[in-house]
């Protein structure tokens, strides 16, 4: 049986932590008030100048040393992100280039917050098929640079990031990616967008987000979703050793695992550090669970993420 390995992951965060505290310096809102809605206590956010490229450069470059390999071993990347360097080329022939990688193919993927999990599915599929042996999968956003810093209903709960896999292409054994499930509802597009793009404002705009209507949904279809893909994949939930969702928000990522009846202390969190960094949360939370000695070689993973489109879906993974 062939199946995508994980052979190394790694993560970047910008050196800059911005606090609820400063935030509430020049909009109106509280350390209080945001930590009692959301959970975030505070975020990284990328220097003048730093990229999403770079970040996802720097996640890469951690994911191969933790994988002991080289560019030389790598034939693909793949990049999922909403806040590209440029609209072409893609971030991930950007970091390609940074790699000095001079063979193989590279190109992004765009599901915003869901965008890891989509990039997995994409990935699998092609490594599972035969066309490249051994892939960087990369989740990496500067969110700060499409936010109205003047709205305090989107402002607190963004930051900036970069997580990446080394995903291979293996034969035999129980490791890897055991199975996805995506949705995507395009009639929904209007709760969580950007107010601009190259085809219709010739700007990239500013992030808008209808919260309540969007956390509605946000419960009621990641459940659905990681349903869906457990039955499928004929899983027990007692058997999920870690369940690592989207970090959008952490009344969501408990009423999910509410929901499914996952114990609380099988969840991920670090949105409390993090805040929402779109593509980048699952690979960061992922990576930080790994540093920490929680989830160890061998351990069944869960992950999910929600986000514009609106795009969802949940990811099994054996690590
Ligand atoms: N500080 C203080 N008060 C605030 C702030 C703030 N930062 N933001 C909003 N408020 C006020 C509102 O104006 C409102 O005041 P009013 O009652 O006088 O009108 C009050 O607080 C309540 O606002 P709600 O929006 O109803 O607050 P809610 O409890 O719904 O929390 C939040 C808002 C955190 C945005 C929540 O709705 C949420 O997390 N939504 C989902 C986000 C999400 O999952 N996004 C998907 C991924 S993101 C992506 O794909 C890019």
């Amino acid at each position: 049986r062939i199946i995508s390995r994980v052979a190394g992951q790694g993560a970047y965060l910008p050196e800059r932590v911005l606090t609820n505290a400063e935030i509430s310096t020049f909009v109106d809102t509280s350390d209080e008030w945001i930590q009692a809605r959301t959970g975030i206590r505070e975020r990284h956010v990328a220097a003048d100048g730093e990229t999403t490229a770079d970040l996802g450069h720097a996640a890469a470059l951690a994911a191969l040393a933790d994988a002991g390999c080289g560019v030389d071993d790598i034939d693909l990347i793949v990049v999922a992100t909403t806040t590209p360097d440029l609209v072409f080329p893609s971030t991930a022939a950007l970091i390609q280039n940074k790699l000095d990688m001079r063979h193989g193919a590279a190109f992004d993927v765009q599901a915003v917050c869901s965008g890891f999990v989509y990039a997995l599915a994409v990935t699998d599929g092609l490594l599972k098929g035969g066309v490249f042996e051994r892939a960087l999968v990369i989740g990496a956003e500067t969110m700060s640079r499409i936010l109205n810093w003047e709205d305090r209903t989107t402002c607190v709960l963004f930051g900036d990031g970069a997580g990446a896999w080394v995903l291979e292409r293996a034969k035999g054994g129980k490791a890897g990616l055991v199975g996805y499930d995506l949705r995507s509802e395009g009639r929904y597009s209007g709760l969580l967008k950007t107010t601009g793009g190259v085809s219709s404002t010739q700007s990239s705009g500013v992030l808008t987000m209808e919260g309540p209507a969007v956390f509605k949904h946000a419960v009621t279809k990641i459940s659905n979703s990681m349903e869906r893909l457990i039955e499928r994949e004929k899983i027990a939930i007692e058997e999920i050793d870690w369940f690592v969702p989207h970090q959008a928000n952490q009344r969501i990522l408990e009423g999910v695992a509410d929901k499914l009846k996952i114990s609380r202390d099988k969840v991920i969190s670090t949105v409390a550090q993090h805040g929402n960094t779109s593509a980048a949360s699952v690979p960061l939370a992922f990576h930080q669970a790994v540093n920490d000695g929680r989830i160890k070689r061998g351990d069944l993973c869960l992950l999910e993420a929600l986000g514009g489109g609106l795009t969802w879906g949940s990811a099994l993974v054996r690590f």
